[in-house]
């Protein structure tokens, strides 16, 4: 059932719903946005207002991935979940839903949950698929009891290694994507005017143990449009002085790599 597997903030007791709220054995309750999310984040847990990506960051990133250039990217970690037989996912840092979403329709039998420090990202992700229980929480402190999940899922999101050994079943997996050393080369190379290449960021935990690290390259052509959401939805908006970013100007269409690392890990 929808939302069982939450647990109060406050108390970790099991929520319960009851109208159009959950509620827990101590009477802490949550009300279910209309959008059929619920919001779990403590006031006193938040650090900012509106922590986690901006608005403007998570429309253009609603906007780049609907384009659907990253599903080759999205088809193989729905096949690495099922590969593993893995059923009950919780997507940690779910932004807008869209990886969730194709997710739980790839993964035969799978039942997934979403979350995201973001409220604006966890209203996007609800609107697109009411079979999966989305929540605004934080992956440092998620309110689920201890292993709960089959699997983590991880893309591009903060890395929380001790709560998803926490939540995740003995058997449980993490699976992790980050960029590869030619991601996005063309594009940087165009704003920074040189070729960026980036080391293979690695990924460890003493906590896992990786079992196997998998490559997703390609290339995409993108669009004007794509472009500038591409490079609207990362931090690389905010960080690059304008006139770099202005080099973006006189580019139409643009033939772009992506280059993803999907990485796997069990508990140790
Ligand atoms: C680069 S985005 C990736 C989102 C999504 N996985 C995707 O690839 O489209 C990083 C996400 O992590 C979220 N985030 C940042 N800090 C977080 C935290 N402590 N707990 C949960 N989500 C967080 C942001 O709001 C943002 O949606
Ligand atoms: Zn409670």
């Amino acid at each position: 059932m929808k939302f069982e597997l939450f647990t109060c903030p406050k108390c970790k007791e099991n929520l319960f719903i009851k109208g159009g709220s959950l509620i827990c054995s101590n009477n802490h309750c949550y009300d279910l946005a209309k959008e059929g999310y619920v919001n779990l984040m403590l006031a006193n847990d938040k650090h900012s207002l509106n922590p986690g990506d901006n608005d403007d960051m998570v429309v253009s990133r609603d906007m780049f991935l609907n384009r659907d250039h990253y599903l080759k990217l999205v088809n193989v970690v729905s096949n690495v979940i099922s590969k593993y037989k893995k059923t009950t996912i919780l997507d940690a840092g779910c932004g807008t839903g869209y990886y969730t979403s194709i997710i739980r329709k790839e993964v035969e039998n799978s039942y997934v949950y979403g979350i995201d420090i973001s409220k604006k990202a966890v209203k996007v992700a609800a609107k697109k698929d009411k079979d999966i229980s989305f929540a605004v929480a934080s992956v440092f402190g998620t309110p689920f009891k201890d292993k709960t999940f089959d699997a983590v899922v991880s893309i591009f999101s903060p890395l929380a290694f001790e709560e998803f050994n926490r939540v995740l079943k003995d058997d449980g997996i993490v699976v992790c994507v980050y960029p590869g050393e030619k991601h996005l080369i063309e594009l940087k190379k165009i704003i920074y005017g040189e070729e960026t290449i980036l080391n293979d960021k690695s990924v460890s935990s003493d906590l896992f143990e990786s079992i196997e690290k998998l490559k997703v390259q390609g290339y995409m052509n993108l669009e004007r449009e794509d472009t500038s959401n591409l490079v609207r939805m990362t931090p690389y908006f905010y960080t690059t002085p304008k006139e770099k970013l202005d080099n973006l100007n006189s580019v139409s269409t643009l033939s772009v790599q992506y280059d993803f690392i999907v990485e796997i890990f069990k508990k140790n």
